[in-house]
């Protein structure tokens, strides 16, 4: 495979500079970046990164390559790909990427494996698809595989396949859903080196998932429909952080906001935040818009497709296109979905009415918007490029197993937002101090 597969290598200065652009709003991983330039922290590491191809993530690439690394970068998702920054990380900052934007999932698997013969020490991970490839190809275990890089793990040699794994010395991994897998691998063994959860950490989810994807998936649906949202009713299934963000966003551009939820903690916050909570049958009736933003399977079914009004617009901001089941809208409706606008696919069903899929159920935010703002994945980054440095540093005190960031890193973080935002706070007293760590003084 050539050193990169990318859509247009002419729209790089676009590209180019609306990555610029972005880093503005990226205070804190510039200051990384320009420390990381200086001291190399990173020199002689091999990172392979499956991260979404966007602008924030152009300017977590500089922070590496500025700090020694020597980096490739894959998607993570075949709809999240911006083809522009794609092409000028290629030709302005010297980081092979293999990513196209609609690419299908042959060509994804096939960037993937591009990712995997880069030969890692590294690896940067959102969603997991990376590692959990490296491990089933280590543990022959074909059959998992997506069918044509099976077909080249086949032709690996025991040691090859071996040896992928020996080279790596941890990993870095960046949604819930990730960490959700990496965890999963612990628990069953099969996780064979150290990663940091980067999701984990309170500069992360805090933002990113929330305000992040409140207000990126909102406009995501925006842009695919042009739909006013004021007076409409808007259905959030999912109120942990993710859909915290969408529903008080939602709301806030005039939607009346229904949550459902399957965690009776999240649905009572739901409650007492002011949202109507009730399960997703009876929501199916009454919605307009529908999102969700759970991380799980089949949350919209096909008894809920039954249930819905016609023109119901339908989207998901989860992590993989696994939410909402197509496959059983196909089922019930009458020929091919009608492509009405740029990631709106209009179902007919069989009674006659239309239900529209927004970015064929994947992640709406990067589809059809731009995903979250730099200002939140400032912070996010910030973690991604600490935590690499973290684990080049650490890696051998490590465990095979799943990391939190470490406080210190993810509290600086926090410090130097509040500094670039020129927020001040106050200072704890040593009278407050001691207070605070005593029990004598009462009523
Ligand atoms: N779009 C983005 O850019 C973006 C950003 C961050 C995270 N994510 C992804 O969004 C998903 C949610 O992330 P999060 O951080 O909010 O996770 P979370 O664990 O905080 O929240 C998920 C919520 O979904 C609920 N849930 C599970 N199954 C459900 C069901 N059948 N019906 C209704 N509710 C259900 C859970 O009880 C939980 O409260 C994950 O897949 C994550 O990877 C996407």
């Amino acid at each position: 495979m050539s050193n990169y597969d990318i859509k247009d290598i002419q729209q790089a200065e676009g590209g180019r500079r609306r990555i610029e652009w972005a880093e503005r709003e990226m205070p804190v991983l510039r200051s990384i970046r320009e420390r990381f330039a200086k001291e190399k922290p990173l020199k002689g590491l091999r990172l392979s990164c499956c991260l979404h191809v966007t602008t924030e993530t152009a300017n977590l690439m500089r922070t590496l390559h500025d700090g020694g690394a020597d980096i490739v970068l894959t998607a993570s998702n075949p709809l999240s790909t911006q083809d522009d920054v794609a092409a000028a990380l290629v030709s302005q900052y010297e980081v092979p990427v293999f990513a196209i934007k609609g690419e299908d999932k042959t060509t994804y698997f096939k960037h993937i494996r591009a990712a995997l013969e880069h030969k890692p020490h590294m690896t940067q991970d959102d969603g997991a698809d990376l590692v959990s490839s490296l491990f089933f190809i280590e543990m022959g275990r074909f059959e998992k595989l997506e069918p044509s890089l099976a077909e080249w793990a086949k032709t690996l040699k025991d040691e090859e396949r071996k040896e992928m794994l020996k080279n790596v010395i941890g990993g870095t991994e960046e949604t819930t859903t990730g960490v959700i897998r990496l965890k999963a691998m612990e628990k069953d063994g099969v996780l064979k080196f150290p990663v940091i959860a980067v999701n984990d950490a309170l500069t992360k989810h805090m933002f990113d998932n929330r305000y992040g994807t409140g207000q990126s998936t909102v406009d995501g649906i925006v842009r695919a429909t042009n739909v006013l949202l004021a007076g409409k009713t808007f259905v959030v299934a999912g109120y942990g952080w993710c859909g915290r963000g969408l529903a008080s966003r939602a709301r806030g551009m005039g939607a009346q906001v229904i949550v459902t939820e399957v965690d009776p903690m999240k649905a009572l916050e739901a409650a007492m935040d002011g949202f109507q909570v009730m399960p997703m049958l009876d929501a199916a009736k009454v919605g307009d818009i529908f999102c969700t933003v759970t991380g799980d399977l089949n949350v919209l079914d096909g008894h809920h497709f039954a249930a819905m009004k016609d023109g119901a617009l339908v989207a998901n901001s989860g992590h993989f296109n696994v939410e909402i089941n197509i496959p059983a809208l196909e089922k019930m409706s009458v020929g091919k979905p009608n492509l009405v606008r740029p990631f709106v696919d209009q179902y007919t069903t069989k009674d006659g009415r239309k239900i529209n899929i927004l970015g064929e159920g994947r992640l709406i935010n990067l589809a059809s918007a731009e995903g979250h703002p730099a200002s939140v994945m400032d912070m996010s980054f910030a973690n991604q490029a600490l935590s690499a440095e973290y684990m080049a540093k650490n890696a051998d005190k490590l465990e095979k197993k799943v990391y939190s960031v470490p406080a210190e890193i993810d509290n600086e973080i926090a410090r130097l937002k509040l500094e670039a935002m020129g927020v001040k706070i106050d200072v704890l007293t040593d009278e407050q101090l001691h207070y605070l760590n005593s029990w004598e003084e009462g009523t």
